[in-house]
């Protein structure tokens, strides 16, 4: 088992038309538009993409860390993770 800590509930968003070095390799407005969400709270089914699982942990407490089993179920961490 391998556990990783997220603080982060949110993507990052990237957008096409701001990446140094692809900016002008994009000529068409439409694509350099064109926004990216990349995963930041490890929950996404599509990753590295987001998919909005994130919306799960808008109800975690502060200060509390939380664990997600491959469902989505959210439950405590033990102690010992704290
Ligand atoms: S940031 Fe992970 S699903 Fe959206």
């Amino acid at each position: 088992m391998r556990i990783i800590r997220h603080d982060r509930n949110r993507p990052y968003s990237i957008k096409l038309g701001e990446v140094k070095g692809l900016k002008e390799l994009l000529t068409d407005e439409k694509t350099r538009g064109y926004e990216l969400h990349i995963c930041a709270c490890g929950l996404s089914k599509n990753k590295p993409f987001c998919d909005g699982t994130h919306m799960k942990t808008d109800a975690e407490e502060a200060g509390k860390i939380y664990t997600y089993d491959n469902e989505g179920s959210r439950g405590e961490a033990a102690s010992h993770y704290k």
